[in-house]
């Protein structure tokens, strides 16, 4: 079990906290070191996407992880951020979410939150910056992505609080952590909040191929359970899933 102790480093604006927080820890930073930043001019997405992020319109945050399980186990670090995530947007604005796997935040459908875990050299070994982008408000992302995208307040109708957000992500990220040597306990409790776990209709596709089939599960190390038509099980370690609608 390892404790997290965060410090909260503040910016009005960065590139990208993640790219930031990468820069600190090749210079020597801790574990528990975090980054907000107001906006992002260059944020980044998973498979080199943009994330869009404009002041004030989310919460962009970075903190770096010094994680001592073994590496065949670090793809349950995003599995456990996004439990971490879940509990905070629970605890701090009473919204319930799944997840898409591996790591997407949804509230009806469409993604509030996204997370983008990149491990590093650093002189002092191998670390993580776990990158969390969260939509606040609408004005988060653009509105052609209305129909995929959604924000904490469209669907609380309320504003959300960035300061109680944050706080209570600091909390739950430290909690998660304790666990994250326990990976069947990340399993379960993903399995258990993310209705992608099991028995759900999608297609995955990794940028040059692309598959359907229905899902049945993960295995240890956070790999998805494809299960074709043919029968024939698929474990996909990495890509984009999309819920297929049964007709
Ligand atoms: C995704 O769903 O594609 C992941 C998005 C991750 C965005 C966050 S915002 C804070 C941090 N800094 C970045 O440049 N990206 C991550």
């Amino acid at each position: 079990m390892t404790l997290l102790k965060s410090k909260v480093l503040r910016f009005a604006s960065l590139p990208s906290t993640n790219t930031e927080l990468a820069r600190l820890a090749s210079a020597g930073a801790g574990e528990g070191l975090a980054i907000v930043a107001d906006e992002q001019t260059a944020g980044r997405g998973r498979l080199q996407r943009v994330w869009s992020s404009p002041a004030g319109a989310g919460l962009y945050f970075s903190i770096l992880l010094r994680p001592t399980i073994a590496q065949t186990y670090w793809p349950l670090i995003t599995l456990m951020a996004a439990l971490a995530v879940g509990d905070a947007l629970h605890e701090a604005c009473g919204l319930t979410t799944d997840i898409k796997w591996p790591n997407d935040l949804l509230s009806g459908e469409r993604k509030v939150c996204g997370i983008l875990a990149e491990s590093i050299d650093t002189p002092s070994g191998r670390a993580v910056i776990v990158g969390i982008g969260i939509n606040l408000t609408q004005n988060a992302f653009p509105p052609e992505l209305a129909d995929l995208a959604t924000s904490i307040a469209e669907e609380t109708g309320r504003q959300p609080q960035r300061e109680m957000i944050l706080a209570a992500l600091l909390q739950t990220l430290a909690r998660w952590y304790s666990v994250l040597d326990q990976p069947k306990q990340i399993i379960a409790a993903w399995s258990n909040r993310s209705s992608y776990a099991t028995g759900k209709l999608v297609q995955v596709s990794n940028g040059d191929e692309v598959w359907q089939g229905t899902t049945s599960g993960l295995e240890s190390d956070g790999t998805l359970r494809l299960q074709l038509a043919s029968g024939e099980i698929k474990l996909i370690r990495a890509g984009d899933v999309y819920s297929v609608r049964s007709s």
